[in-house]
C-alpha cells in the first residue's frame, strides 16, 4: 500500500541519480546508538528506512544482527553490493509493517519518521514497539524545528512543510516528541547535530504485569 505521503518514486530516482549520497561513514546517531546497544547487550535490531546501509555496518561490526526495511529497490541493491548479501532487507513501505514476526531487542530509525504524516508516524512507532522484546530499546533520530529548513516550502499542517519535490517533513520539538513517544517508554531526548539539527529519542519497552 502506498499513499500520497509515501514516495517510492522520489527515493528511487534520488538513489538512482545521487547513489551513495550520504557517503559511507555512519551518522553520529548511529555511532551513539551502537555504543548504547552494546552497553545494553542488544543483539538483534530492526532498521526501518535502512537506505543503502551506511548506518547498518557499524552495528554488524559490533556483533549486532541487522534486518532492514526500505522502500527503494535501488538502495537495497546498493546495500547488498557494499555490505554483503547476508543482511535481510524487506522491500516495502514502513506503513505496511510488520514484514516479519521476529521480536527484536532493538530498533534504530534514522531520519525517516519525520517524512510521514501523523497517522503513519503513530503506526510506525506502534508497530516497531510491537516487534520489540520486553526490555528492548528503540532509538529514533528526527529533524528539529531548529533546522534552517523549518518553515520553508509549502505549509501542509502544523510543523509540516513540503520541502522539495512533493516530500513532506514534520519538524519536531520537545512537545511533539513527548506527545508522540511518551507512551512507548520514553527514556531520554538528546539534541544531536547531524547535517541538520536532530533529536535523538531513546525508548525502552517495559511491560508491567
Ligand atoms: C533520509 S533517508 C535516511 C536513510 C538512512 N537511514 C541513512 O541515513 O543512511 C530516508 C530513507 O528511508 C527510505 N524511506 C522513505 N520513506 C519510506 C517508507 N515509507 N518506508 C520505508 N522506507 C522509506 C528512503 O528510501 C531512504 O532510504
Amino acid at each position: 500500500m502506498t499513499n500520497e505521503t509515501v514516495k517510492p518514486e522520489f527515493w528511487e530516482s534520488a538513489f538512482g541519480e545521487k547513489q551513495e549520497m550520504w557517503g559511507f561513514e555512519p551518522s553520529k546517531s548511529a555511532v551513539w546508538a551502537k555504543d548504547f546497544f552494546v552497553q545494553n547487550s542488544v543483539k538483534n535490531i530492526l532498521i526501518p528506512g535502512i537506505g543503502y546501509g551506511r548506518n547498518a555496518q557499524i552495528f554488524k561490526e559490533n556483533g549486532i544482527a541487522v534486518t532492514g526495511i526500505e522502500i527503494s529497490k535501488t538502495a537495497i541493491e546498493m546495500a547488498r553490493k557494499h555490505y554483503g548479501k547476508d543482511m535481510v532487507i524487506h522491500h516495502g513501505s514502513v506503513t505496511d509493517m510488520p514484514f516479519d514476526r521476529t521480536q527484536y531487542d532493538g530498533v534504530f530509525c534514522y531520519a525517516l519518521i519525520h517524512l510521514l504524516d501523523s497517522t503513519e508516524r503513530e503506526k510506525l512507532i506502534f508497530e516497531a514497539y510491537q516487534q520489540l522484546l520486553d526490555g528492548g530499546y528503540m532509538v529514533f533520530t528526527v529533524i528539529s524545528k531548529e533546522a534552517k529548513t523549518y518553515g520553508q516550502g509549502k505549509f501542509i499542517s502544523k510543523d509540516r512543510y513540503e520541502i522539495f519535490d512533493g516530500v513532506h517533513m514534520f519538524f519536531y520539538d520537545q512537545e511533539s516528541i513527548a506527545s508522540e513517544f511518551s507512551k512507548y517508554g520514553l527514556l531520554e531526548v538528546r539534541e544531536i547535530m547531524e547535517n541538520q539539527p536532530f533529536f535523538l529519542i531513546v525508548l525502552k519497552k517495559v511491560i508491567i504485569l
